[in-house]
């Protein structure tokens, strides 16, 4: 039997108020230490479990489950019915867009979130992937590997502008990234009152900051998406959006895939609107065009990674430590002393 075939699990196996707690096997092979640790040093065992709602809910109301940790796999319907009033979906990451809030609190399910601990590991990404597409590392080592020799120039990121849409804590740590370490221009781009981020100006590092999106697309050498997907900023990057880009400039998707109309995005890389792109989310992930004829992978000036941005070691750990402490803390204390509620 596999070890994320999902089993019935006795509710007190210890005879100690043993609880389990099923993690989505996805999040449950990136952090197994850390779940090791923490099913022996607590009284909860952290179970893998296969993501397919369907499947899953049935096991969650088999075996009486009140607390899952989910991955990015979305959640619409099964899973809300299965758990109890009381009980907990718990991201494992930050976004909880794949979570319909709105149901989970109609059956009384608190949602929460990893907020801080991976801002670190996305943000580092996000300077790959600029400094990859600017020296075009990713046809560099294609072309080497394959037996050509193809040197091709780059450009350099001192003075270059970038701007960041999205300015929260990823967006602010990956500035102090670019700004201090590479020197280049960075203009914030948020929905919020200047006056909300002019004390931050110095540690941040930030050129400029803006609510004006357009102003900042219009002078931007690289742009970086690293805000939240909500119906207002659903395919905000389309092709009014390319348009508005520098044709040299460079589009960089860190935050979630559906930011960006890829056929739209396909059209603009083709058409040379834009110069290329970086992205580490898709619409659909594992990535699939959203149109067959307008297949990302086939283009020349396209770098993709499968969704990595913040899977490194540290990060994984501190998201697992956080996802159980969120489940722990609400399962023992009550919702009002976790700091990490979505539903509120
Ligand atoms: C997040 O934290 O939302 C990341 O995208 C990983 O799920």
């Amino acid at each position: 039997m596999s070890q994320c075939e999902i089993v019935a699990v006795p509710q007190n196996p210890h005879g100690r108020g043993h609880m389990t707690i099923y993690v989505s096997e996805i999040s449950y092979h990136k952090a197994q230490s850390t779940f090791e640790r923490l099913s022996a040093e607590t009284d909860y065992t952290f179970t893998p479990v296969a993501e397919e709602e369907n499947a899953l809910a049935s096991a969650i109301s088999n075996n009486g489950i009140k607390a899952f940790i989910a991955d990015i796999f979305p959640y619409n319907g099964a899973l809300y019915d299965a758990l109890p009033a009381g009980g907990i979906i718990a991201r494992y990451g930050v976004g909880h867009d794949s979570i319909d809030k709105t149901l989970a609190s109609s059956k009384g399910i608190h949602v929460a979130n990893t907020p801080g601990v991976l801002d670190n590991a996305v943000a580092e990404h996000a300077c790959w992937m600029i400094g990859a597409s600017a020296r075009h590392l990713h046809s560099a080592h294609a072309s080497t590997t394959s037996g050509h020799w193809q040197p091709k120039g780059g450009v350099e990121l001192r003075g270059r502008k970038v701007a960041i849409l999205g300015f929260g804590r990823i967006g602010q740590n990956l500035c102090q990234k670019l700004s201090f370490g590479f020197g280049m221009q960075v203009t914030g781009v948020d929905i919020l009152p200047e006056d909300q981020f002019a004390p931050l100006k110095e540690s941040v590092g930030f050129s400029h900051y803006t609510t004006d999106r357009d102003a900042a697309l219009a002078e931007a050498d690289f742009v970086v998406l690293l805000m939240a997907v909500v119906p207002a900023t659903k395919h905000i990057a389309n092709a009014d959006f390319f348009q508005k880009m520098k044709s040299s400039a460079v589009l960089v998707n860190s935050a979630r895939g559906a930011l960006v109309c890829e056929n739209d995005l396909y059209d603009a890389l083709e058409q040379k609107h834009i110069a290329a792109a970086a992205l580490d989310v898709f619409e659909a992930e594992p990535y699939s065009p959203q149109s067959p004829d307008k297949d990302l992978r086939t283009l020349p000036n396209i770098l993709m990674t499968p969704h990595i941005g913040s899977n490194t070691e540290e990060s994984n750990a501190a998201m697992a430590a956080t996802a159980a402490q969120n489940c722990i803390t609400i399962l023992e204390q009550g919702p009002d002393a976790c700091p990490n509620i979505v539903n509120r």
